[in-house]
C-alpha cells in the first residue's frame, strides 16, 4: 500500500484524536528516520522526547530482543530480575528511596497524586497554569489549559488548582490547611519551553517543608537527561518528595514511574495501587541497558556540550521572526513572532522532524546522542526557512 492509501485506514477506522504528519515512518538508523518511500528525516523531536538513544541503538534493540526471547510478560504478582536489578541501579544515581513502575506519564502522575492524598490525609493540589501532566481525569485536572479541561468539566475531580508558573506569590495564596501537594514540570515542556528562576524551585521547596505539603515533581519530559543533568531538578539543587517519570526511560519502550522518600512512600500498602503491566521484564531490560549506556557512552556530556552550541547557534540566526530562544540542555524552544504550524511542514518538506507547542513555539527534544554535524545541517535549513 502506498502513503495515501495507508493514511486513508486511519480516516476510515481511527478514533480521531491527533493531527499527525503525512508521512508513513518506517525505520530508523541514530538520529535519522526514513518514510516509505525512502524519504529521510533527521529526527529533531524524538517521538516527543521519548527515543534518548536515537533510533536503533545496538545495545537497546539487544537488550529488548534477548529478553524478548526468555520472557515478555509475567504481571507484578511475580519477581522479575530485570525490575529488581533496575529499581536499584537508578535509586542509586537519585535522592529517592523507592520506586513504583507505571507504564506512561500520566498513570505515574495518577499514581503519585494518589500517594500524596494518602500521605498527607488533605485533598487538594496545586499545578500550573500551561503545565502538562496527562489525560487522564487526574492528570487533566493537574493540567493548567482551560481549553484541554472544558470537554470534561463534569468529570473533572475537586481539589485542582492551577496558579501561573514561576509565580511564588501565586503558589502562597493557593496553599491552604487542604493543600496535599504541589506537582510542577521543572522546564514546562507542552507550555512552550519555560525556565523558571532558580530561586522559584527553593522557595517551593521551604514552603512545602513548612506546610509539610509534598512536591511532585514531573520529569516526565524533563527526566532521562534531556536538560543535561539525569534528572532536572538537580539543576534547581532540590530534594522533592516524589518524582515521576516515562518519555526517555525505557529509549522507545511504553514505561513510567514513580520514584518517592522513603517517608512518603510508607503511606501506600497493598491495595492502594497497582498495575498489570507496570515493571514488565521487556521494558526493564530496555530500561537498564538505556542508563548502562548513559554510562557507557557519556551521553550527559553530549547532552551538554550539544546543547550549549545548539543554543548558541540558534541565537545566532537572528531573524525578524524570532522572538526568543531558551532551553536547557536539548529541550530547546524557539518562540516565533508568529504561529509556527506552517513552519513544521516546511521543515518536514525539507527532511526535518520538528513539533510546534504554545501555537508559536517550535520545540526541539531530538535524540540525545545527535553531533555538532547534525546540528549545523539542521541549523543551515533553519536559517533558509527562517528567509
Ligand atoms: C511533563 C509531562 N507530564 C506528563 C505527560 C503525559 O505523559 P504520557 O503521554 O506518557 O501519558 C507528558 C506528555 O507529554 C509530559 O510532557
Amino acid at each position: 500500500m502506498n502513503t495515501n492509501e495507508l493514511i486513508k485506514i486511519e480516516d476510515d477506522y481511527f478514533i480521531n484524536t491527533f493531527t499527525r504528519q503525512p508521512i508513513v515512518l518506517d525505520h530508523g538508523d541514530g538520529v535519522k528516520v526514513f518514510d516509505i518511500d525512502g524519504n529521510e528525516y533527521l529526527d529533531m523531536f524524538a517521538g516527543i522526547a521519548v527515543n534518548a538513544l536515537g533510533h536503533n541503538h545496538p545495545k537497546l534493540v539487544k537488550a529488548i530482543q534477548d529478553q524478548a526471547s526468555k520472557l515478555i510478560h509475567i504481571s507484578s504478582i511475580y519477581y522479575n530480575e530485570p525490575a529488581l536489578i533496575y529499581a536499584k541501579k537508578l535509586i542509586d544515581k537519585t535522592c529517592f528511596d523507592r520506586i513504583f513502575y507505571a507504564n506512561s506519564g500520566a498513570e505515574a502522575n495518577e499514581g503519585a497524586i494518589k500517594l500524596a492524598i494518602k500521605y498527607t490525609g488533605k485533598s487538594e493540589i496545586i499545578s500550573t497554569i500551561e503545565s502538562f501532566h496527562g489525560r487522564t481525569s487526574m492528570t487533566l485536572a493537574a493540567t493548567g489549559h482551560e481549553d484541554y479541561q472544558e470537554p470534561f468539566k463534569a468529570i473533572l475531580p475537586n481539589g485542582f488548582i492551577n496558579v501561573e508558573y514561576n509565580n511564588i506569590d501565586a503558589i502562597k495564596d493557593a496553599i491552604n490547611e487542604n493543600t496535599a501537594a504541589i506537582i510542577i514540570e521543572p522546564i514546562q515542556g507542552e507550555g512552550g519551553v519555560n525556565i523558571p528562576d532558580k530561586k522559584y524551585f527553593k522557595e517551593i521547596e521551604k514552603l512545602c517543608k513548612q506546610h509539610n505539603i509534598v512536591l511532585i515533581v514531573d520529569e516526565v519530559q524533563t527526566g532521562f537527561g534531556r536538560c543535561g543533568t539525569l534528572f532536572a531538578h538537580e539543576l534547581f539543587d532540590i530534594k522533592p518528595d516524589i518524582m515521576t517519570m516515562a518519555k526517555g526511560i525505557g529509549g522507545g519502550v511504553p514505561m513510567g514511574g514513580i520514584l518517592a522518600t522513603e517517608k512518603v512512600a510508607s503511606a501506600f500498602v497493598p491495595g492502594d495501587h497497582g498495575t498489570t503491566f507496570g515493571g514488565g521484564p521487556l521494558v526493564c531490560a530496555a530500561a537498564n541497558a538505556v542508563l548502562d549506556v548513559f554510562d557507557e557512552e557519556n551521553i550527559l556530556d553530549n547532552v551538554n556540550e550539544v546543547g550549549d552550541y545548539f543554543l548558541s547557534e540558534l541565537k545566532k540566526l537572528n531573524k525578524d521572526t524570532v522572538a526568543d530562544v531558551r532551553g536547557k540542555g536539548l529541550m530547546i524552544g524557539v518562540e516565533l513572532t508568529k504561529p509556527g504550524a506552517e513552519y513544521v511542514d516546511k521543515f518536514r518538506q525539507a527532511g526535518f522532524l520538528i513539533n510546534c507547542t504554545a501555537g508559536n513555539v517550535l520545540r526541539f527534544v531530538p535524540p540525545l546522542i545527535i553531533n555538532k554535524a547534525e546540528i549545523d545541517e539542521f541549523i543551515k535549513a533553519f536559517d533558509e526557512i527562517l528567509e
